[in-house]
């Protein structure tokens, strides 16, 4: 299995198409192509006055004024246009998974109330000096599963396009060479023959499982797996562990009016809730 993995473990980048015999068409039907490129020329637009903008302030390239990661990007050398493009890949792929995820843990959590109330036990027994601190998070497995479960039932990216850069065979289908292939990772989360009562929100199912989304394990890839599996994961999940941490901890959270969750989806990258999550805060004393 892992082989066939690493075969259709090309991305998406080359432009592949799901009939390679029609690509020298280089059809655009439903227009893509062009809404793409006015949205990154908007973008770049954005992020180049950024760039130039700091580039002046800098006054030279190997000056480290802000601490920060285009002033570590200038100070080893890139150029503008390597830094437009690394931005690219960073800021879409890394800001909305992260807040799709964090709206929807929230929201199963609301829904949970017997998870909630484990998952504060957790966290208040593990917290000192009324703070949580990255030193504590290794020390929260609720708060990890709480996280897996909610990537495993809404993952951000339901499916990941590859492409075959050799012609192989998947479970008896031939896959030909430069075909695309669509890893539907939503269906795997929701698969009967993998999980028990697969609909339901259990994070009890990752409590005493090896089970992990570092690409080994093949029913569970919200982090897709083999050579372009996500560079972000580390970053991610910690992330993610802070931001669920930090807003159980100091808030008590409420829903407005009628307390009903709609957990309808929206097909997008990140998936989405259809309706934003509203939900009312109130400090915790
Ligand atoms: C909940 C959080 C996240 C999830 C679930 C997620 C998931 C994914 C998945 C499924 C892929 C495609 C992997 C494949 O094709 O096999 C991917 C790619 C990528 N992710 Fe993430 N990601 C998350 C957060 C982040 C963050 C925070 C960053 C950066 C700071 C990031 C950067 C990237 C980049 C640059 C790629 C493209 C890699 C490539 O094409 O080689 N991701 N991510």
């Amino acid at each position: 299995m892992m082989r066939k993995w690493e075969v259709i473990g090309e991305g998406l980048c080359g432009g592949s198409w799901s009939f390679p015999f029609l690509e020298w068409l280089k059809l655009d039907p439903l227009g893509q192509q062009k809404k793409s490129k006015k949205c990154m020329d908007k973008m770049f637009g954005v992020w180049g006055d950024l760039i130039k903008q700091r580039r002046m302030e800098n006054g030279s390239d190997d000056v480290i004024n802000h601490g920060d990661f285009l002033d570590f990007m200038m100070a080893n050398g890139f150029s503008d246009v390597q830094m437009l493009y690394m931005l690219l890949e960073m800021l879409p792929a890394g800001a909305g998974t992260l807040i799709a995820t964090s709206e929807w843990a929230m929201a199963e959590l609301l829904k949970n109330k017997e998870a909630m109330a484990k998952l504060r036990e957790e966290l208040e027994g593990e917290m000192n000096s009324n703070s949580i601190k990255e030193s504590n998070l290794s020390k929260l497995p609720y708060l990890n599963a709480c996280i897996k479960e909610t990537l495993r039932l809404h993952p951000p990216i339901a499916f990941l396009p590859h492409s075959a850069n050799s012609t192989c065979e998947v479970m008896n289908y031939t896959i030909p060479k430069n075909s695309l292939v669509m890893v539907n990772l939503w269906a795997m989360g929701h698969d009967p023959t993998i999980w028990d009562d697969p609909l339901s929100f259990m994070p009890e199912r990752f409590l005493n499982s090896n089970l992990e989304f570092k690409g080994q394990h093949f029913e569970f890839l919200p982090f897709g797996g083999g050579r372009r599996m996500c560079p972000g994961l580390p970053y991610a999940h910690r992330q993610l562990q802070l931001i669920l941490a930090s807003l159980i901890c100091y808030f008590k959270w409420s829903l407005p009016n009628d307390g009903q969750i709609d957990m309808d989806e929206k097909y997008a990258v990140p998936l989405q809730m259809k309706k934003p999550l509203l939900l009312i805060p109130s400090r915790r004393c």
